[in-house]
């Protein structure tokens, strides 16, 4: 049996370790036991979940309600791991600056970054998003064709990330990635990126931003971005999706080109 008067020393140790992680509990609580309650009370899965809430609150065709609807359910719901309105206005700024053409998203999830993305590229633009879940691929292709994309403006491969880059040139007829963005398993982060580089699929000036490098972290990726000479990089910071007070950030790659 512990005394009380142990106990009692204890205590301030735990409620510094309580404030100090407060935020890391509310996610803990936020996506893992409501998903897991909500599981179990509506018998479908959270992603059939937001999709129903964004077929009752969004216009079809209109990406930015789709987005809004996504944003709402995030925030007053449920918790998912989209990018979010804040580091979504960085990719939207990157993705106006740099005017891809070819665009591979690896992570489609629910389909919130291709709906972010494919709004926001120029007209003729291709974006491939890449998803190995085919749960979670159902759901993202019902919201990127209700939000008013067709197949031609985003196409989502349902494969796993490393089957599919080998055979972007051959199957999809890629020659060029202008912008990949990253925001799948984080372990895979560098692997992909290496592959990218053996694929000649790279030219000067493509851009890579990967989420998440800081929460939950990538850093093999970040440490190979620093030190393979390839290319100019930044962190742009930012805090984790739908939760304040976690510290995130998304790294942007520019490759100079093969050496
Ligand atoms: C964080 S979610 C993506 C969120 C999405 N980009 C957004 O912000 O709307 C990560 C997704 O990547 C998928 N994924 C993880 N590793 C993958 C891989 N190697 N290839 C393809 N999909 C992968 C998971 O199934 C999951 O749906």
């Amino acid at each position: 049996m512990v005394s009380p008067a142990i106990a009692l020393a204890f205590l301030p140790l735990l409620l510094t370790l309580i404030i100090r992680y407060r935020y890391y509990f509310v996610l803990l609580y936020r996506a893992v036991l409501v998903r897991w309650v909500q599981d179990l009370v509506t018998g479908i899965s959270r992603e059939e979940r937001v999709y129903q809430y964004i077929l009752t609150h969004a216009t079809p065709g209109d990406p930015e309600s789709v987005l809004d609807s996504f944003d709402d359910w995030c925030n007053k719901v449920e918790f998912i791991s989209h990018i979010g309105p804040k580091k979504g206005m960085i990719l939207d700024r990157l993705l106006k600056e740099h005017c891809p053409l070819t665009v591979l998203e690896l992570g489609t999830h629910c389909g919130y970054t291709a709906v972010r993305i494919a709004r926001s590229l120029p007209i003729g633009a291709r974006l491939f998003s890449v998803e190995m879940d085919e749960g979670n691929a159902r759901v993202a292709e019902k919201i990127i064709r209700l939000s008013g994309f067709d197949d031609d403006a985003v196409e989502l491969i349902v494969r796993p990330s490393d089957e599919v880059i080998p055979r972007l040139r051959e199957d999809y007829g890629v020659e060029r990635l202008d912008f990949v963005f990253m925001d799948h398993w984080k372990r895979c982060y560098l692997p992909d990126l290496q592959m990218l580089e053996g694929s000649g699929l790279l030219g000067e000036g493509s851009v890579i931003l990967a989420d998440n490098v800081i929460f939950p972290g990538a850093p093999n990726f970040l440490r190979h971005a620093c030190r393979s000479g390839l290319y100019e990089h930044r962190v742009h910071r930012a805090t984790l999706e739908y939760i304040r007070g976690i510290r995130d950030g998304m790294a942007e790659l520019i490759y100079r080109g093969a050496k």
